[in-house]
């Protein structure tokens, strides 16, 4: 099957370099061809050019199929590298208890939050579970996504982490785009282990880690290292333990406090390090050089009316970002891209091309996916987005919430 959409007013993302990911002053650039023409053959980006003069002389004019792209762009689609997609019932009794005051860790300490949803995660079957989170893909393809990671943490025990993780398989055995597992058992002690947190890790290094490897169910670990939850000395054993099970390391660090969650990860060499609305001088010199990939949650921040991550200030300072949604039921209860993008720019400050190099191509070298998607490239997969006829990129995220997206295209479909 060859599909060649031809007439693009600009093919946007462009990278001919095996470049990972870019980094400071080179985020800014976000290099695109005007009228241009691109081909997708079994699935993948073939080649792409700028359209001949006459097109009759059109390339690969013997295509199965054409699609006019005149006045539009097209885009690499969104990669999401974090989400809590799989969860059992949404928690708007929590938001009206934010809007009267309470904070994020009231809520906790009240057992809503984390405990709320895995109280329901033992009560809800996997095929439920599977039903909803599949719709929730669907939506988030149709938003413009065409890679995500989906976490566990929900469950809590091993059945119930098993069972979340055995959901996220059968979500990347169906779906059309690439999806990666990650294993947060360390996401909060349950109850039972509210006073022998030691018990808890205990628990998931030599109970779950064992039976999640044997079935293959993960390809990361995840701790959520904050004050309360797992410092930065638990975290590197549960993540130490991870890589003795092939997996690779992911964090949530840095969202409520200075908790050295960034340290931690850049010591263990962890893919990415995730939240950073607290990031300091420290954190940003421990990231520099290191393979460690920041990456920003502007949702959480909006919902939660949280500080922002610095991502100005990080990529001033010569560094990588990445944006995704944390797409979950208690902190960023939508997996829109777009927003998230447009979020970026208006309150973090990120310019355009900023926002679309940290969610496009970072965020496929935060899933190890920069080889496979994250921009136009040849021989990467043909996960794209047509947008409507636009008059800029500027437009897209400084006329945030309008639908400026008119087709994705997924695996060349
Ligand atoms: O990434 N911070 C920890 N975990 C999620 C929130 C989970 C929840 O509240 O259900 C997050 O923000
Ligand atoms: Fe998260």
């Amino acid at each position: 099957m060859r599909t060649l959409i031809r007439h693009i007013s600009r093919l946007y993302g462009i990278l001919d370099t095996n470049q990972p990911f870019k980094a400071g002053a080179d985020m800014a650039h976000f290099p695109y061809l005007e009228n241009a023409w691109l081909l997708i053959e079994d699935q993948k980006i073939k080649d792409f050019g700028v359209m001949p003069k006459e097109d009759v002389q059109s390339p690969a004019h013997d295509s199965d199929r054409i699609i006019d792209a005149t006045g539009k762009m097209v885009l690499p689609a969104f990669v999401d590298s974090h989400t809590h997609l799989v969860f059992p019932a949404s928690r708007e009794e929590e938001f009206v208890m934010k809007i009267q005051g309470k904070s994020y860790e009231e809520i906790a300490a009240a057992g809503g939050g984390i405990l709320n949803s895995a109280a329901k995660m033992a009560l809800t079957s996997e095929k439920d579970l599977y039903k909803s989170a599949l719709h929730r893909v669907q939506e988030l393809i149709a938003m413009g996504t065409g890679a995500l990671e989906i976490k566990s943490g929900y469950g809590l025990d091993l059945e119930n982490e098993l069972k979340m993780l055995r959901v996220i398989r059968r979500l990347k055995d169906i779906s059309p785009i690439p999806i990666k597992a990650t294993f947060l058992g360390a996401h909060t002690y349950p109850q039972a282990f509210k006073d022998n947190h030691e018990g808890y890790i205990q628990q998931i290094i030599e109970e779950m880690l064992p039976e999640i490897a044997a079935e293959g169910l993960a390809d990361y670990i995840d701790v959520f290292c904050e004050k309360g939850f797992f410092s930065p000395e638990e975290t590197e054993r549960i993540l130490e333990a991870g890589y003795k099970h092939g997996l690779k390391g992911k964090i949530h660090g840095n969202q409520l406090g200075l908790n050295g969650g960034v340290q931690a990860a850049v010591k263990m060499g962890a893919v990415s390090v995730d939240h950073l609305e607290y990031t300091g001088e420290a954190e940003i010199e421990a990231l520099r050089g290191s393979k460690t990939m920041p990456v920003a949650l502007p949702n959480c921040s909006f919902y939660l009316r949280m500080p922002y991550t610095p991502g100005r200030q990080i990529i001033d300072a010569g560094l990588p970002l990445c944006l995704a949604t944390d797409y979950n039921p208690g902190s960023a209860p939508s997996g829109d891209m777009r927003f998230v993008v447009s979020l970026a720019c208006i309150q973090m400050k990120l310019l355009p091309e900023e926002a679309f190099n940290a969610a496009t191509l970072n965020a496929a070298y935060a899933l190890n996916m920069e080889e496979e998607l994250g921009s136009i490239s040849k021989g990467k997969i043909a996960n794209l987005i047509i947008t409507k006829e636009i008059p800029s990129l500027n437009w897209i995220p400084y006329a945030f919430r309008s639908e400026w997206i008119d087709k994705v295209i997924i695996k060349g479909h």
